[in-house]
């Protein structure tokens, strides 16, 4: 984790919906923060030592603070656990700067942004900017009950259509996804957050539409197809010291790196935040991630080393 990172101070926590913290950061000693543009997150390093990424919702006019939200986990493996039950106003932690895979084409003639549940943060930032900026756009807010949902007063402050769903009304059916990317003109832009049946309803729903118009965040890892690459050992070659490492059937390049004392960005190890992306030179890799568009795999430049591998026996990486 050799990301150079910020301290912040935890400002101020409070209740946004049933199981749903919002947390304020800013520097202590009250100085900007690096800017951020529409669907960026930053890691949170918390002093159990975990490190979580979490979207920011604030306006990107906000200098001085981040503020991100927080859904308690029923699985958590100590991370939003953690936060809701132990982190206080007033501690200090260290953050990463912002990083967005989730950027938002600001000039798109309409907008549409379909959240779920606490998937709802990102969706906040850009509802924010594009109110800010006067373009058009509608919001569809789905939850499991009215108590669940966040930032709703928020948004509809803003004055542009937020359709609410919630599940508990509809005798439990989650949002028809395909009516509302059907409904909307020509060119319209749509962007969905939220838990993974919505993101697959959410891909079978605009899989027609033209290229980079559906853009899709995951915040745990996409369900990827099986793959018919054998898990063999393989040959890692790091272009930058000339070094070639074995990376074991039963390891990430990832962990063979650290294994080895090579230090390396990471954050998620789970294909999500694309902190570990790394540039490829030579080979072909196993995308196992959850972040790169089709268009992205298939021209091999990149990879992520937490979750992808190699078809083949040899890879050189830009380390
Ligand atoms: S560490 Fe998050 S994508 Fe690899």
């Amino acid at each position: 984790m050799s990301e150079t990172t910020i301290e912040a101070r935890v400002q101020r926590m409070e209740w946004a919906a049933e199981d749903i913290l919002a947390v304020e950061l800013r520097r202590p000693d009250g100085a900007a923060l690096p800017a951020f543009t529409p669907g960026a997150h930053i890691d949170l390093h918390l002093p159990n030592g975990l490190v979580r990424n979490y979207s920011l919702l604030n306006d990107i006019r906000d200098s001085h603070r981040y503020v991100v939200a927080v859904g308690l986990d029923v699985h958590s493996r100590g991370g939003s656990k953690f936060i809701h039950t132990e982190l206080r106003a007033g501690q200090k932690i260290r953050i990463s700067p912002p990083r967005n895979n989730f950027p938002l084409v600001e000039n798109a003639p309409k907008v549409v942004l379909i959240a779920g549940g606490i998937g709802v943060t990102p969706l906040v930032c850009m509802a924010f900017r594009l109110a800010a900026l006067g373009r058009p756009y509608e919001f569809y807010l789905a939850a499991r009950n009215r108590a669940r949902a966040a930032f709703i007063d928020e948004l509809n402050a803003l004055g542009q259509p937020v359709h609410a769903h919630f599940d508990s009304e509809h005798d439990g059916a989650p949002l028809d996804i395909a009516p509302v990317v059907a409904a909307a003109p020509a060119g319209t832009h749509f962007y969905c957050c939220g838990p993974g049946p919505m993101l697959a309803a959410f891909e079978a729903a605009t899989a027609h539409l033209p290229e980079g118009h559906a853009h899709v965040e995951y915040f745990s890892a996409r369900e990827q197809p099986k793959s018919d690459v054998p898990e063999g050992a393989f040959a890692l070659t790091l272009a930058k010291s000339g070094r070639t490492l074995t990376v074991q059937a039963d390891k990430t390049i990832l962990e063979a790196l650290l294994d080895a004392g090579i230090d390396a960005d990471y954050s998620c190890q789970d294909g999500v935040c694309g902190t570990c992306e790394v540039k490829v030179i030579t080979g072909v890799p196993d995308h196992r991630d959850s972040l790169l568009s089709k268009a992205e795999r298939e021209s091999n430049k990149t990879m992520m080393i937490c979750v992808s591998r190699c078809k083949g026996d040899q890879l050189t990486i830009d380390l």
